[in-house]
């Protein structure tokens, strides 16, 4: 049984910005609007304790009474995103250390350091102010923790805390120096050391450190987001029962196992703004133009995907949840160019996350500030309190909400598409050519999926993930992992290997007997090179599509079949029964013909769409989304159902929904 939500917006909004008299009228445009759920708070902490020890939270009272008289809800942040000056002054060593071994300044914000046992007991203060005066408000709906863990790249500390905790956690990882010295290799180079002590942090080395030093290190910091997390859970969990707890991550951001932090939340929740990410991705120049103002068609989906996998950690995929907690608006102030969006696109980007079940889209933010660092980024208001167009589009999408009687429930896909953490960090160790990245290698194959037209679950590597699933696709998996090599074996889904799948052990060592190591299991072949190749030259297959920037020479065993030959004659594409392993890094040609025959071979529905075109089934409802320039007829997607919201042919940056 999946639980059904009612899905709806909300919005980002800061009271300690605009004078107390502005509140009403605010809260009550948010009301007609549409809008239920208001997040406050996150970064007000020298309005809520302007002097040590003292706290003022009537503000804050009269805040939450405004919204709450206008039936909203609040989503209530905790304030540990932005330590105030004077916090800062008492305690300078709780400021994170750069890689060049400079504190980061005060001034904007995320400047404190995850492994700072002062400034974790700090963030427990605050937190338990909160949790106390506001854990049982009627109008609070769910909880935010600090904000945005690890913006402006700030996972990564190497300060003096950090040191001394990366030292303990390697002696409890280890044991002894011994066996820490055989997992990282160090007897390369004279690296050996004969006590915990003795291992500094893995920067200002003169050339790369140890990879295998640098990976534990990278899954020491995540383990400092996770426990610095839990301890602000732990607190608002005890004051606070029955409410629950989201933290919003962001977008094409890997920097620690949001997996793990996930185990301790009841929400996932991220932030999405497709415009400015649009950049981020490896699309070529006239993709970029093609989608300047609404966004590329498969980045934000792969994340809903992700997120709503984060969402599921804690509860079970039943009880999974996740919401969009920051939608951008209009223009953002922080890409290197910051377009607008197209017509349709604001209102496209709240149904691309509703249909992949989204309780809640909210704004980003609800008034422009005419001051400080984000005065050129949009919102549903402009600076001097007028609507701007994202707030005529919130009422059009709550009007059509309320038509549809949209919920969110949960659906279990045919498809799993496997998303590590650790093997974006190890990939971003040891890239071995400069522009292989992991995000962009799962993105190659989600985009192939999703131009089928399949609703995609994205998983973190375990057992369960992958069982009773009818296709398995594993990009890039860094280590052979053993447990999920063995379910695979045990299942009977088709499966889809590569590149650089299993290629090295969990400690960054090759893997024994050569990749893909223990995936070995399911299909009999080995690699014995591998060569990375700048982006101006491709490796072109003989059946059509090209490897780009990573190939690798497999090897058969004896009973696998060459499916596909690079044009210089190596094999490219190997099977075995229901395992294929791709060794290279497909273009999206090759991508989308590989999904497409394994689609096919599977027995899962799915055809080629039109190139602009998407759809997604949540289990009620099929929407159909265009999120190119001109007309399509999607009739061959309709199948004649009973048209909800929109029609056929279906316009520029618009969608369809219809009823399943
Ligand atoms: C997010 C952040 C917000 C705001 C926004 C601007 O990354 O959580 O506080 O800075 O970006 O787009």
């Amino acid at each position: 049984m999946t639980v059904e939500r009612k899905q709806t917006l909300g919005v980002c909004y800061y009271p300690e910005h605009w004078p107390e008299e502005r509140w009403e009228t605010d809260a009550r445009m948010m009301a007609e609007a549409g809008i239920s759920h208001v997040r406050i708070g996150e970064f007000a902490w020298s309005r809520m304790e302007p002097e040590p020890g003292q706290m003022e939270f009537d503000w804050l009272d009269r805040a939450f009474e405004t919204l709450h008289a206008h039936g909203l809800k609040v989503v209530l942040g905790t304030p540990t995103a932005t330590p105030p000056k004077w916090l800062v002054d008492k305690m300078p060593d709780m400021l994170a250390i750069d890689k060049d071994g400079r504190p980061r300044g005060f001034g904007s914000r995320r400047h404190y350091c995850f492994s700072h046992q002062g400034y974790r007991d700090e963030s427990a203060r605050i937190v338990t102010a909160l949790a106390k005066r506001y854990g049982k408000h009627p109008a609070l709906i769910a909880w935010q923790t600090d904000n945005e863990y690890g913006c402006h790249n700030t996972v990564l500390s190497y300060s003096h805390a950090a040191r001394k905790g990366f030292r303990d956690w390697l002696s409890q990882k280890y044991q002894s120096p011994d066996a820490l010295n055989r997992a990282w290799g160090n007897v390369f180079w004279s690296m050996e050391y004969r006590s915990f002590d003795e291992v500094e942090l893995p920067n200002l080395t003169v050339t790369e450190p140890n990879p295998s030093h640098v990976l534990d290190f990278r899954r020491y910091s995540s383990d400092q987001v996770v426990a610095f997390n839990k301890v602000q859970t732990d607190i608002i969990r005890a004051h606070s029962p029955n409410i629950p707890i989201a933290h919003n991550f962001m977008g094409r951001f890997v920097e620690f196992d949001h997996f793990a932090v996930s185990a301790d939340l009841d929400i996932a929740s991220w932030d999405t703004y497709p415009i400015g990410f649009l950049d981020r991705d490896a699309n070529d120049v006239e993709t970029k133009k093609r989608y300047l103002g609404i966004g590329d068609p498969d980045n934000q989906a792969l994340h809903h995907d992700l997120y709503r996998a984060c969402g599921a950690v804690r509860n079970g995929e039943a009880e999974g949840r996740w919401w969009v907690m920051e939608q951008q608006p209009g223009p953002v102030n922080w890409a290197p160019w910051n377009p607008a969006p197209v017509p349709g696109a604001i209102r496209l980007w709240a149904y691309e996350a509703f249909a992949a079940g989204a309780e809640v889209v909210s704004y980003f933010r609800w008034r422009q500030p005419s001051f400080a660092q984000e005065q050129m980024h949009e919102a549903l208001l402009l600076p001097n309190a007028e609507p701007n167009e994202a707030y005529g589009v919130c009422k059009q999408i709550s009007g059509e909400l309320s038509a549809i009687g949209a919920v969110s429930a949960p659906q279990r896909s045919d498809v799993a598409l496997v998303f590590d953490y650790e093997s974006a960090w190890a990939w971003h160790t040891q890239p071995q050519g400069r522009d292989f990245d992991y995000f962009d290698l799962v993105l190659r194959f989600y985009r192939a999926l999703r131009q089928h037209g399949v609703s995609v679950d994205v998983v973190p590597p375990t057992a369960e993930a992958v069982a009773d699933r009818k296709l398995v696709v594993v990009p890039g998996l860094f280590a052979d992992n053993e447990t999920l090599v063995d379910a695979l074996v045990d299942g009977d889904a088709t499966i889809l290997l590569g590149p650089r799948t299993g290629s090295k052990s969990a400690d960054f060592q090759i893997a024994e007997g050569l990749p893909p190591g223990k995936f070995r299991k399911l299909i009999d072949m080995k690699i014995r090179r591998v060569e990375s190749i700048p982006p101006f030259v491709d490796v072109p297959l003989s059946e059509g599509g090209a490897f780009q920037g990573w190939r690798e020479f497999l090897v058969p065993g004896e009973g696998v079949e060459t499916v596909r030959t690079s044009q210089d004659g190596h094999a490219a594409q190997l099977s075995q029964g229901r395992v294929s392993y791709l060794g290279g890094r497909p273009d999206p040609e090759l991508a989308a013909s590989v999904i497409g025959e394994l689609l096919a071979k599977t027995g899962i529905e799915g055809k080629r769409l039109h190139r602009d075109v998407r759809i997604r089934d949540n289990g009620k409802v099929r929407f159909i989304f265009n999120y190119g320039p001109e007309t399509v007829d999607v009739g061959d997607v309709l199948e004649g159902r009973e048209v909800l919201i929109g029609q056929n042919p279906l316009g520029p940056h618009d969608l369809i929904a219809v009823r399943l």
